[in-house]
């Protein structure tokens, strides 16, 4: 890793010019004051918009931008090697701001650039950036763009996690750039080997933004699998130069693989569903079944999502309020419902005080999931010792199908 001005580099790289290939530079910004994405997403310690400079001998192309506000920094950073008057490609792998919000900026700046994007991608720029289809060049799959010395490949990868998205992928210097895909919401390291628990992470961000699309993801993982890759450089987090670490984790995601582990996700007024679900939550754990457990009243939505990309099972606990589930309740539902987890089962606990109703509105929810609901209680009230007792019997139930399932 070599900055170009040492003065401005911080402890590890981050939101400072790092040359990571001869002539291939890290220009990307750091955001630590985020706390939260897609107004839902919590960002404890903020996260990174990265960007890449490939320099050729001709031409020279900026894979990516930043978020809006961090243009300047974008500028200052890649005036540290070039003028960004002099940039020739703004390659946009995908439209999200995040990434995409300095392209105004940029092409203003680079007045003889070409944005360089999908089909789809082109009428994005138009509709966001406003920018026209004389200064845009498609391509599509296979398309490469000689910098001289060096040539970008493009490879469509839709609906990672919009249907617009591409990955960049430079054969001179075996650097994959994927923008979103095997990212993380990471400001603490430069490589991945600088973060201890980053696959942590990259679980969490994966069950967060990919998990909806994991046939999306294999097909993806298909394409680049016989790339020669030596480091995978994401739009977000750290870059791997030991690519290894996040394939192999991203396949078995991808494929939905599965461990003997079920997330109990609830909210409890008067501790009532609480009790059914500390009850369910003993069984399967004296049935060898590995449990996460959250109060949505306090839990963050990251966690809950991470530890959904390779649950079996799922127990939904929530009381009855006004006739239908708790909202908190109804909140962990819809997450299940909108990021589309493999797990194969479900249970509902639920307790009311006059009226049910709970358990219908869950069970409606997740109605055209593949998720099989194997039981579902509800009790009046605190629940009796008999009712403790069905609900352990459908908790060995569910270890059962877990273990069974592969
Ligand atoms: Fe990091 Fe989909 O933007």
């Amino acid at each position: 890793m070599r900055s170009i001005k040492n003065g401005r580099m911080t402890e590890l790289g981050l939101g400072s010019i790092v040359e990571i290939s001869r002539n291939v530079y890290s220009v990307g910004t750091v955001d630590k004051d985020r706390r939260l994405f897609d107004s839902l997403v919590p960002l404890p310690e903020g996260t990174t918009y990265n960007a890449y400079l490939v320099m050729g001998k001709q031409k020279t192309a900026l894979i990516d931008t930043t978020n809006p506000g961090f243009e300047k920094s974008l500028e200052d950073i890649i005036r540290e090697v070039t003028n960004p008057a002099d940039l020739d490609y703004v390659i946009m792998n995908h439209a999200e701001p995040d990434h995409a919000g300095a392209i105004p900026h940029m092409m203003t700046l680079a007045k003889n650039a070409t944005l360089v994007t999908t089909k789809i991608g082109a009428k994005m720029a138009d509709t966001y950036y406003k920018i026209p289809a004389d200064r845009t060049r498609t391509v599509a799959d296979g398309d490469t763009l000689d910098l001289g010395g060096k040539a970008l490949r493009f490879i469509e990868a839709p609906m990672l996690h919009w249907p617009e998205t591409m990955f960049t992928y430079l054969p001179e210097d075996r650097i994959l750039f994927p923008c979103d895909f095997f990212g993380s919401h990471v400001t603490n390291g430069f490589y991945d080997d600088e973060v201890k628990d980053l696959i942590v992470h990259a679980q969490e961000y994966f069950g967060e933004i990919l998990m909806p699309f994991r046939s999306m993801a294999q097909k993806a993982l298909e394409k680049i699998k016989d790339l020669q890759m030596e480091k995978i450089a994401p739009s977000h987090g750290p870059i791997y130069r030991n690519p290894e670490r996040i394939l192999e984790p991203y396949s078995r995601w991808a494929n939905g693989e599965t461990k003997q582990k079920a997330t109990i996700v609830y909210v409890s007024m008067w501790k009532s569903t609480e009790k059914m679900v500390h009850a369910i939550a003993e069984t399967l754990t004296s049935d060898g079944i590995e449990i996460t457990e959250y109060n949505m009243a306090s839990a963050s939505l990251g966690d809950v999502a991470r530890d959904l990309v390779d649950s079996r099972a799922i127990v939904l606990g929530a009381p009855t309020v006004l006739g239908g589930a708790h909202p908190l309740g109804l909140q962990a539902t819809n997450l299940v419902k909108v990021l589309r987890p493999p797990a194969r089962f479900a249970v509902i606990l639920s307790s009311y005080g006059w009226g049910g109703g709970a358990v219908r509105q869950i069970q409606e929810t997740l109605g055209p999931s593949k998720i099989e609901i194997v039981g579902a209680i509800q009790v009046n009230g605190p629940p009796s010792d008999n009712d403790i007792e069905g609900i352990k019997q459908l908790g060995k139930t569910l270890a059962k199908r877990i273990k069974e399932e592969k």
